[in-house]
């Protein structure tokens, strides 16, 4: 078992796994503001450790996983330091300039980090190890292996690619042209990020959108991208290697991902009227916000602006009658980490709500059609499984019995720790969560602003 201090993959007495019974008390209100978007605090740690010079990063998440990311860089020769105002540093190496670390990179619970950083790897002559606690090592790599592969780096897993795995990096890349087999933003990512250091062009073929912060980002830090959108959508991805990366200021936006939980418990509550301030809103995120509006949800945007290039505003939520909506599976890329939530906002409305297309959730931090079908029905919803999503018939707003004193199963799974949360404040006897320590994966403050606004 691996050993790391402090977080909930020790294998040590004191991280024993951590119980929850959560319950009603009443309506949610106030303001709250939600943390920095984890997805663009891993890029902007990355990219600002491939920059010489300081790049400086306000409002990054300290979540569990960005602090795996920067362990990783730091052992591959970053400097990267929190200041006393909240803020990061990030002193980099300069592109092609990653240094062999020393032993084996820990990434904890995050699937994130291991591909992204595969991809940074593989096109550097380093051997590199990675390994990850059991949510993770159950996870597929082949499909950031397969694209590394063809442009020479070389690879040695457990059965069935996953970790622990090593990667022995190549110093003659190849610029290959890779076609996206599944909408899988880690997967362009991973591409996009060895070609950083590979001569030429790499270009990936994108037939989904998925979220393109990677683009954003590596443009913002001087990179030559290109983006060339088809009749049909598919975009056209061309990134020119081994540029100059230069340092940059950042500002992370807030994560629509952890805003969601909440939003949808200011829904679900009767008489909540909740302000969440600063959700990053990028269309590539922020589909859930629509299918919530579809449902009847009260979900008004405030103060739009630009926040580090990403679109932000404040989101007012009040209480709502939901009315179950059939979900059309275009929009599952721009919302994949939030049905676990969705579901828990399906179980309370009137009628009926079809999820299809979710192939991907059964290869997420957990299988999440699967662990959310199991939560749900232990908490008293009526849930029916198919092979790529979940039908469930709403409670038309009563809420649900709950699960009492039987824990239900998190997996290691952060999301259904605080889906299932939420869930909990709209039931009778309340939900028990077997473990909420993978909470501080993505959202560490989470049970403290949900006693904020519960309190207000
Ligand atoms: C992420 C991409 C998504 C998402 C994950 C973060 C990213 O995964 O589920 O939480 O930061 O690129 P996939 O792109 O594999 O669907």
């Amino acid at each position: 078992m691996i050993q790391r201090k402090g977080s909930f993959v020790s294998a040590s007495p004191m991280s024993a796994p951590l119980p929850r019974r959560f319950v009603g008390t009443g309506p949610l209100t106030g303001r709250i503001r939600v943390p920095g978007d984890k997805s663009i605090s891993h890029r902007s740690i990355m990219l600002g450790a491939l920059t010489v010079g300081e790049t400086r990063v306000t409002g990054l998440l300290e979540g569990e996983d960005v602090l795996s990311t920067a362990a990783a860089m730091r052992a591959m020769g970053a400097t990267i330091e929190r200041q006393a105002n909240g803020d990061w540093l990030v002193a980099g190496v300069g592109v092609g300039g990653l240094l062999q670390p020393a032993g084996a990179l820990d990434m904890g619970n995050s699937g994130t980090s291991t591909r992204l950083l595969m991809g940074l790897v593989a096109s550097h002559a380093i051997t590199t190890c990675f390994i990850g606690d059991a949510s993770l090592s159950k996870r597929p790599m082949g499909r950031v292996i397969t694209p590394l592969g063809d442009m020479g780096a070389t690879f040695t897993t457990y059965p069935g690619g996953r970790l622990p795995l090593i990667v022995t990096g190549t110093d003659t890349p190849v610029p290959i042209t890779y076609r996206l087999p599944v909408a899988s933003a880690q997967v362009k990512s991973a591409v996009l990020l060895a070609g950083l250091n590979t001569p030429g062009v790499i270009t990936v073929i994108e037939p989904v959108p998925t979220r393109d912060h990677s683009e954003r980002m590596l443009r913002g830090f001087g990179a030559e991208l290109s983006v060339d959108i088809e009749a049909d959508g598919t975009r056209i991805i061309r990134l020119t290697g081994q540029p100059e990366l230069r340092p940059q200021r950042i500002v992370v936006p807030g994560d629509p991902s952890s805003a969601a939980f909440f939003v949808v418990a200011a829904l679900i509550v009767p008489g909540s009227d909740l302000v969440i301030e600063n959700v990053g809103l990028n269309p590539t995120r922020a589909a859930l916000f629509d299918v919530l509006r579809l449902m009847g949800g009260h979900i008004v945007e405030m103060d739009r602006r630009e926040v580090g290039g990403e679109p932000v505003a404040d989101l007012h939520v009040r209480a709502s009658a939901l009315h179950g909506i059939v979900v059309d599976p275009a929009v599952v890329p721009s919302m994949v980490d939030e049905f676990p939530v969705l579901f828990v906002a399906a179980a309370l409305a009137h009628g009926r709500t079809v999820t299809s297309g979710l192939e991907e959730l059964r290869v997420k931090e957990s299988d999440r059609i699967a662990a959310m079908r199991a939560a749900l029905t232990l908490a008293g919803a009526r849930v029916e499984e198919t092979p790529d999503g979940l039908i469930i018939d709403g409670s038309g707003g009563k809420p649900l019995s709950g699960s009492g004193n039987d824990a239900i199963a998190t997996h290691l799974d952060h999301r259904i720790a605080m889906a299932m949360a939420i869930a909990g404040l709209a039931s009778e006897n309340g939900v028990t969560v077997d473990d909420t320590r993978p909470i501080a994966t993505s959202f560490p403050a989470f049970e403290r602003l949900l006693a904020d606004v519960s309190a207000a």
